[in-house]
């Protein structure tokens, strides 16, 4: 989604935009754009990438201590190099970037028309801007005001930052269900979406919450006051952990692939100090703090969407089979429009990546209304739905860059594996040796993945036998299914090929029509449990031609000779086998979608976190 980037300070504005921009891509974006403020604005935007518009700009006046960049994800008005950001007012005074959307747009710039405004592009920001100018010009305020008093007017979701050229010495940003974030330096400050941009700056940062209008100046002073004007007296100022070589690519080609590798440690970090195979302990914060609330809840309901909406379907499996808790797992852009049973004794598990996912946010609000409890499994530190639940474990993947997520979703499943595995504990729905052969089996989880990705050689020779195809099935069954799912989803968002993820033996009940000698179909073929079973859905494959890629279990030999090709990977106790089935599938689409001259690190049309529902 979109992406802001300001300054104000001493050193010269834009080469720290364009550098913050470009952390910012990640985030998914069809153009972009900046303003520097040096008397006048020298306002530049261009559809496409940051390289095209830093391409544009070339030697044009760039001079200038303070400004805004932007990169856009359009949702009002196609990607153009018009409806790219900044926007400017009728009068040229102020310009504005903005993350999110006016839903009341459309009345807005109907008030303003009959003003006499007149509108360049197609978007909802323009007419944010020109509302501020209205309202200032109107009731002669200063910028703070006039943003502030427009806000009341909007209907929406907002991060943005404005500055009026009449007014060089401040930024004035607000925030309301899109995140923005301000650093804070040696007499300066940055604004931005998230803390990429500004970790080789300053590691003190301020989170704006919903309804806060901050304005920064080049004095070095900050005043947050939230929207019905209460100064905020002490805002919290956190200390960034992360670290700008996790923002780098570090010698791999692409980010996904960094962050493949990288699950042996993000699996290793997620646990570390939370588990003691030898003295038998998980200590997971929030879930021991709510033990007995959780213990009793009459249900879970794990809520998320797209990767991390299958590490919940993990997690039902996990808890049902594990702790005997009856599950529920919700898209959450479904929960929130329906008219869901949610009570008090209810556990709504809420997974996020980014923390920012509007849909996620929308049920979480709807959980606390009715009361349940709400944990949150979350990657990005500070982000808002870490703010909002009720209590919570962060993942500790470290910056996930890579648009298709890999080790958050490893990080997800080793805390939904946690969670459960405690729950259990506590309940005595699992024998004491079980416990332990559990936990001795998770603490040897990172080892074993390693040996997973020493198979990335063959799984590139198979990507190329079926780098053509148009489409794919995915099969697995119990724990395998999820896998099956995200193994489709990962081959379809980063190489553009048609996939299906489906329980093996559904098969048989429709997908089994597509299947012909083009059609490779991709067998996760790890459990003990149903292993006769998943056996016979490869053999139905076979009979009808397709070309079977399975993944097995080290030693497998009667699947293994059916197969095309197969993929082993380390044995495991079955809960615990998506850790381990889920990597060859996503090197298997890595390698395909370089094979298709795809962008990995930044597909078509998808954004890394979806703040706009
Ligand atoms: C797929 C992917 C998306 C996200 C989804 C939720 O690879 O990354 O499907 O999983 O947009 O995002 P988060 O987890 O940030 O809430």
């Amino acid at each position: 989604m979109c992406g802001i980037v300001a300054y104000i300070g001493p050193k010269e504005a834009y080469p720290i935009i364009i550098k913050g921009l470009q952390r910012l891509e990640y985030r998914g974006y069809d153009s972009a754009g900046v303003a520097i403020l040096n008397g006048t604005f020298n306002l530049y935007k261009r559809k496409g990438k940051v390289s095209d518009l830093v391409d544009f700009i070339n030697a044009k006046k760039t001079n200038g201590t303070s400004g805004i960049g932007h990169t856009r994800w359009a949702t009002h008005g196609k990607p153009d190099d018009t409806n790219a950001h900044p926007h400017t007012s009728g009068d040229d005074n102020l310009v504005l970037v903005h993350n999110g959307i006016i839903e009341n747009y459309a009345v807005l710039k109907r008030a303003l028309e009959n003003e006499g405004h007149v509108f360049k592009s197609e978007t909802d920001t323009e007419v944010l801007v020109h509302l501020i100018q209205e309202i200032q010009t109107r009731e002669n305020l200063p910028l703070e005001d006039a943003v502030r008093i427009s806000l009341t007017k909007v209907i929406g979701a907002y991060a943005i930052v404005v500055m009026d050229k009449r007014d060089p010495e401040k930024l004035v940003g607000a925030r309301k269900q899109s995140p923005l974030v301000i650093g804070i330096g040696e007499d300066e400050f940055f604004m931005a979406s998230d803390a990429t941009p500004i970790v080789e700056h300053t590691k003190q940062v301020v989170y704006l919450n919903d309804g806060e209008i901050a304005v920064v100046n080049r004095n070095g002073e900050m005043e947050i006051k939230t929207i019905e004007s209460n100064k905020i007296q002490r805002p919290y100022v956190h200390q960034l952990e992360l670290q700008i070589e996790q923002l780098e690519k570090g010698g791999y080609d692409y980010f996904m692939m960094k962050e493949i590798h990288e699950q042996p440690k993000t699996i290793g970090d997620a646990m570390r100090g939370r588990i003691n195979a030898d003295e038998g302990w998980i200590r997971l914060g929030g879930v021991d703090e709510y033990s007995a609330k959780m213990s009793k809840a009459s249900r879970f309901i794990i809520a998320g969407c797209g990767t991390s909406w299958h590490a919940g379907l993990i997690g039902e499996y996990l808890l049902e089979d594990l702790a005997r808790m009856p599950v529920e797992v919700e898209y959450a852009s479904e929960l929130r429009y329906r008219n869901p049973i949610i009570n008090e004794d209810d556990v709504v598990v809420a997974l996020s990546q980014s923390g920012e996912t509007a849909d996620t946010l929308a049920a979480i609000e709807l959980a606390q209304k009715r009361n349940a409890l709400v944990y949150g499994i979350v990657n990005v530190v500070g982000s808002s739905i870490a703010r909002i639940t009720d209590a919570g474990s962060y993942i500790h993947a470290g910056p996930e860059i890579g648009v298709a997520s890999t080790k958050a979703f490893t990080g997800q499943v080793t805390l939904l594996t946690m969670m459960a595995l405690s729950l259990a504990h506590k309940r005595g729905t699992i024998s004491e040796s079980y416990y332990h052969r559990l936990l001795v089996e998770l603490e040897n989880i990172p080892g074993k993945l390693a040996k997973v990705l020493e198979k990335a050689k063959q799984i590139e020779y198979i990507a190329r036998e079926i780098k053509d195809a148009n489409n794919a099935l995915y099969l697995g069954r119990g724990y395998n299914f999820p896998v099956a799912l995200e193994g489709a989803l990962k081959l379809k968002e980063i190489s553009y090929i048609h996939a299906e993820g489906y329980p093996a033996a559904e098969m048989k009940h429709g997908p089994i029509a597509l299947i012909d000698e083009n059609m490779p179909v991709i067998v996760i073929c790890t459990n003990k449990s149903a292993y006769d079973k998943i056996a016979s859905n490869v053999q139905e494959v076979k009979a009808r031609k397709g070309m079977v890629i399975a993944i097995v279990a080290e030693g497998d030999e009667e699947i293994s000779k059916m197969a095309d090709y197969s993929i082993e990977i380390p044995d495991t106790e079955e809960p615990l086998t998506p850790l381990l089935s889920v990597v060859p599938l996503q090197l298997l689409s890595y390698y395909i979608a370089v094979m298709r001259g795809c962008n990995v690190d930044q597909p078509r049309n998808l954004a890394k976190s979806v703040t706009v529902e």
